[in-house]
């Protein structure tokens, strides 16, 4: 549960992307946060309290001028309502509350407990195309970001309104995704990861090839925690049907090959390598150009060695920091151990293969010249930002 202890305060705002804020109000929950919404009166003219009341097992604010809301019976429920919250969240954020915010209004609840709090706000814009690019909502959103205003989107895409652009509000998913990283260390503020992942592909003949059962789903968990720690990530992925985590860029390559040449463009602007990618040590000398026919006898493969991605990194002038993994079936310690040294890297990240492959959890061993930490068993989310915060301790 990644906003286990949470509280927010769902702000909702006139638009029509209010029915997707309901989907958010339940994600939000499911992830261990507990949810206080407050509607403005546009808000209500899309979905009604009723509803983010039975979502959210909390009646709903819509008053200023209520006594509900307050600590204390003080009619104070602007303030009160958000002094046990962790943060504001407005969505959707309609480009008419963003001005009144822009400009410090505060006439109705949600303005005016937006205006009295202590807790940071993140606001979820939703409106027209037009109406976003409007020099005026710009002019209030540079000013929202110079106040510190965290904004969530908006996307490009079709509007409900028929037309098509900049203005549409982020998905519940990428909504929660962003929350959940908004709440993380920044631990990795300003630095450039560099990240590989999942299997690689190494083709015979344009249908066939020789590859492994590496899900990637361990390097994508760090290229999102990485992200999460405020780190500008570039994950160079093998063929996997994983979603690219938010804020992540991602090159898609197949041969290690390709692996290697990717990497090489940016490893000497990262300050970190990690590679977590399973790479295939050989690739087929001459893959077939046509798909070879069975008649034509039980083939022979020749095979010669691809390049070793991680050790060419590592040996490079001022190499970022760099970071191996090794999936062995037996011996893991010794095995980590030996391929720390043989790949000169000050940290190897050694687990079982038969538990890590494919699995959403497993138990991790951080091997360096000190000797081993033994990171137990959890969610390749959570063992990927120990890792992250272990590797940010030793950067300079
Ligand atoms: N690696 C790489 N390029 C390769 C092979 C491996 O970057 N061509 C990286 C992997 O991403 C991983 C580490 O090196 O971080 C794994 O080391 P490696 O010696 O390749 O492990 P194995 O292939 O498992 O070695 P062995 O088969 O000898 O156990």
């Amino acid at each position: 549960m990644n906003l286990h202890g949470k509280h927010i305060v769902l702000g909702m705002t006139g638009g029509i992307a209010a029915y997707k804020v309901c989907e958010l109000a339940r994600r939000l929950q499911d992830e261990g946060a507990t949810v206080q919404a407050v509607m403005s009166r546009a808000a209500q003219e899309f979905v009604t309290a009723t509803t983010m009341q039975a979502l959210t097992g909390r009646p709903v604010f819509t008053d200023q001028w209520s006594t509900e809301g307050g600590r204390v019976d003080n009619a104070m429920p602007h303030i009160d309502i958000t002094r046990v919250a962790d943060a504001i969240v407005v969505a959707p954020a309609s480009a008419h509350f963003l001005a009144r915010v822009a400009n410090g209004m505060a006439d109705d609840l949600l303005s005016t407990l937006v205006l009295a709090r202590r807790c940071p706000l993140l606001a979820a814009p939703a409106m027209n195309v037009e109406m976003w690019n409007n020099p005026a909502t710009q002019r209030n959103v540079a000013t929202l970001r110079a106040d510190g205003i965290t904004l969530l989107g908006p996307a490009d895409g079709d509007q409900a309104c028929g037309e098509t652009g900049s203005g549409r509000m982020l998905e519940p998913h990428e909504l929660l995704e962003d929350l959940v990283a908004f709440f993380q260390p920044k631990l990795l503020a300003g630095k450039r990861v560099l990240i590989t992942a999942g299997p690689t592909f190494e083709p015979i003949d344009p249908v066939r090839g020789i590859t492994n059962l590496s899900s990637g789903k361990m390097g994508f968990a760090i290229a999102r925690a990485a992200r999460e720690a405020g780190a500008d990530v570039t994950l160079v992925a093998g063929p996997t049907m994983l979603p690219t985590p938010r804020g992540v860029a991602r090159i898609d390559v197949q041969s290690a090959q390709q692996m290697h040449d990717a990497v090489m463009q940016h490893a000497a602007t990262s300050q970190v390598f990690i590679a977590v990618a399973a790479v295939a040590d050989w690739r087929v000398t001459h893959a077939a150009p046509t798909k070879i026919k069975k008649g034509s006898g039980t083939p022979t493969l020749h095979l010669e060695a691809n390049p070793d991605i991680l050790a060419t990194v590592a040996h490079m002038n001022n190499a970022p920091l760099c970071v191996g993994f090794a999936a062995e079936t037996n011996d893991v310690e010794q095995h980590g151990t030996a391929k720390r040294h043989s790949k000169n890297i000050p940290l190897l990240v050694a687990n079982l293969a038969q538990d890590a492959f494919g699995s959403d959890d497993n138990e991790l061993l951080l091997i360096d010249a000190l000797g081993t930490t033994v990171l137990k068993r959890a969610s390749k989310l959570a063992q990927a930002r120990r890792l992250i915060a272990d590797i940010a301790r030793r950067l300079p």
